[in-house]
C-alpha cells in the first residue's frame, strides 16, 4: 500500500479549542500571573461592549477570591443587558462564536474566542465548570448554567441548570475557577488593568474586591455614555481583493455601479460610474458576473483616483 494511504487515515481535522489547549499562549494564558488578569480582562471587556451596545452606564463588580495555593475563583458582574437562556451555553462553551464578528462597527471583542478561551483555560487548569448567572429583564427570572467545553466537538457541556432568584434588573454574572498567581502592586496587575479600564471609560463603575477582602470602587466621573461608534462600509484603499470577491457574491444590488456606491464609503453614484467606465467594465453588469480581473481592475482603478478619506466617528475611544 502507498505511504500516502497509511499518512491518510492519520489525517484529520483538528478541532480549535484542541488546538488552543495545546496552544494557551496565543491566548494570553502563558504566565499564572498573566492568566488571572487575561480572564478578568475578557469578562470585563464584555460586560464594557455589552453594555455600551444596550445603552447602561456600566456598573461592573470583580472579585478575586484565593481558594488554596494557585486556585483562585474569579467573578465578574455586570449590569448589561443579559443574554437569553438558550445562548449562554454557545457564549461560554464554544470558541469562536459571538455576535461581532459579522459585524462592521468597532467594539472591544471581535473575534468571539475571549471568554470561552477563559472557560477553557478555568477547566484544564482546576477542572471546575464555569458558572453563569443571567437575567435579561425585569420580570424574567435569572438563569445560573453551569457548564464545561467539550473540546473534541468545540461543543459546550452543560452540568447543572437552575432557576434563581436575581433582585437585579437585568445582567450577567461568570464565575470561574482558575489556576492564577495575584500580585499586588505591580504593572502588570488585575489592579492596574482595572484603573486604567476605568480611566478610559469613565461612564464605568468599577467595584474591585481583592482576595484579602479589600474593596476599591472606581468612581464614574461622567454619567453619560460615549457616543456609539457607527457601523461604517468599508472604504475602497483599505478593502482586500478577498474580501471585495465575497462582497459582490453576496450583494443584493443589481449593477456594478450600485454596488460600489452603496456598499462603500465615499464611493458616491458618480465616482463608481467612473471607476467602471476607466477599469473597461460595462456599469450594468450584474455584480456576481464580474471577474476576478475586472475585480483586480476596479481594485486598481480606485487607487489611480481621488476619493474622501473615511470618516472617523467609526471609532470608539
Ligand atoms: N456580559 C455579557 N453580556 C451580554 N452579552 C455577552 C456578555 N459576554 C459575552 N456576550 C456575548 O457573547 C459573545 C461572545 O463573547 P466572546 O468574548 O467570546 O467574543 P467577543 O467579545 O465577540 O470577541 P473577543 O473574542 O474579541 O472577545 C459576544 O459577542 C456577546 O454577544
Ligand atoms: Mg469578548
Amino acid at each position: 500500500m502507498p505511504i500516502a494511504e497509511e499518512l491518510a487515515k492519520k489525517q484529520r481535522q483538528i478541532s480549535i479549542a484542541e488546538f488552543f489547549e495545546r496552544n494557551k499562549q496565543i491566548l494570553g494564558f502563558d504566565s499564572l500571573t498573566r492568566a488571572l488578569i487575561t480572564c478578568v480582562k475578557e469578562a470585563v471587556d464584555n460586560s464594557l461592549d455589552a453594555c455600551e451596545e444596550a445603552g447602561i452606564l456600566p456598573d461592573i463588580i470583580v472579585e478575586i477570591k484565593q481558594i488554596d495555593g494557585d486556585e483562585y475563583k474569579i467573578s465578574v458582574e455586570d449590569n448589561g443587558p443579559g443574554i437569553v437562556k438558550s445562548q449562554i451555553p454557545h457564549v461560554f462553551g464554544r470558541l469562536l462564536y459571538g455576535s461581532r464578528f459579522h459585524s462592521l462597527k468597532q467594539s472591544r471583542g471581535q473575534q468571539g474566542i475571549g471568554i470561552s478561551a477563559a472557560v477553557l483555560y478555568s477547566q484544564l487548569t482546576t477542572g471546575k465548570p464555569a458558572v453563569i448567572t443571567s437575567k435579561i429583564g425585569e420580570g424574567f427570572p435569572a438563569h445560573k448554567i453551569e457548564l464545561i467545553i467539550d473540546t473534541k466537538k468545540n461543543l459546550p457541556r452543560i452540568i447543572k441548570e437552575e432557576m434563581v432568584h436575581w433582585k437585579k434588573k437585568s445582567g450577567t454574572r461568570i464565575e470561574l475557577f482558575i489556576k492564577g498567581k495575584y500580585v499586588k502592586n505591580r504593572k502588570q496587575s488585575v489592579y492596574e488593568y482595572l484603573r486604567s479600564t476605568a480611566i478610559v471609560n469613565p461612564h464605568a463603575r468599577v467595584t474591585f474586591i481583592e482576595p484579602d477582602g479589600n474593596e476599591i470602587v472606581f468612581e464614574r466621573v461622567v454619567d453619560k455614555l460615549p457616543e456609539q461608534p457607527k457601523e461604517i462600509k468599508p472604504h475602497p484603499y483599505g478593502i482586500e481583493l478577498g474580501t471585495l470577491l465575497k462582497m459582490l457574491k453576496e450583494t443584493k444590488a443589481k449593477k456594478i455601479s450600485t454596488f460600489l456606491a452603496s456598499e462603500f464609503s465615499s464611493v458616491s453614484l458618480q465616482k463608481a460610474r467612473q471607476v467602471v467606465a476607466k477599469a473597461g467594465i460595462d456599469e450594468n453588469k450584474e455584480p456576481s458576473k464580474i471577474t476576478l480581473d475586472e475585480a483586480k481592475k476596479i481594485l486598481e482603478t480606485f487607487k489611480k483616483i481621488k476619493l474622501m478619506a473615511p470618516p472617523t466617528d467609526c471609532l470608539s475611544p
